[in-house]
């Protein structure tokens, strides 16, 4: 079922979603469009652990990627103006579910898209950057499990869906601010 927006003016805006959904992408966009801040979760880790998102997978094992992904996200949901792009796998740690929820002002939209085009992306993003690419998504087996697994959890914290097989992230963008009624910046 889909979560109510709460009826606080609205302070920040997380976007949720598989791998290669575009939620950095379409952040960016949309923070840039409303003259907000833009976060990405990932690189809040890696700021505050001092190496890669993989290098963290290697060294220290997924468990301790989501401690570090849950205290970041506590920190960034204090602040506001945000447009904050989580991680994949942020909303199947339960607690981080219930911080979302519980803090006001916030609006979740979900980037919703077929697996084969999120991997698709995926592919493509890793070819282009060069990039080591992302632990969860290098056995498309198990990746195609977690995403089963999470479309559920994804659309029931989720105040807004936004299908994007298809849509520019720029068009996306524009419909983000249009549904949630924000006015650009002049
Ligand atoms: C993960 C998604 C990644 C990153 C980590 C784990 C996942 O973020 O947090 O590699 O389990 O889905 P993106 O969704 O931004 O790629």
């Amino acid at each position: 079922m889909r979560a109510e927006p709460d009826s606080q003016p609205l302070q920040r805006i997380v976007l949720t979603g598989f791998m290669g959904s575009g939620k950095t992408t379409v952040g960016r966009l949309l923070a840039s469009r409303l003259g907000w801040d833009f976060l990405d979760l990932d690189d809040e880790i890696t700021r505050r652990v001092g190496i890669s998102v993989p290098e963290i997978f290697v060294r220290d094992g997924e468990a301790a990627f989501r401690r570090e992904e849950a205290a970041a996200l506590a920190d960034c949901l204090q602040r506001s103006q945000l447009v904050l792009a989580l991680g994949g796998g942020a909303p199947e740690t339960e607690a981080n579910c219930r911080l979302l929820q519980s803090t006001p002002g916030v609006a979740i939209v979900y980037l919703e898209g077929a697996f084969e085009t999120l991997q698709a992306r995926c592919l493509q993003q890793s070819s282009r950057t060069g990039a080591v690419g992302r632990p969860n998504f290098s056995d498309p087996d198990l990746a195609k499990q977690r995403f089963d697994r999470r479309a559920p959890i994804y659309a029931g914290i989720s105040t807004h869906t936004l299908h994007t097989d298809h849509r520019s992230p720029e068009a996306l963008a524009e419909e983000i601010q249009a549904v949630l009624g924000l006015p650009g910046t002049p």
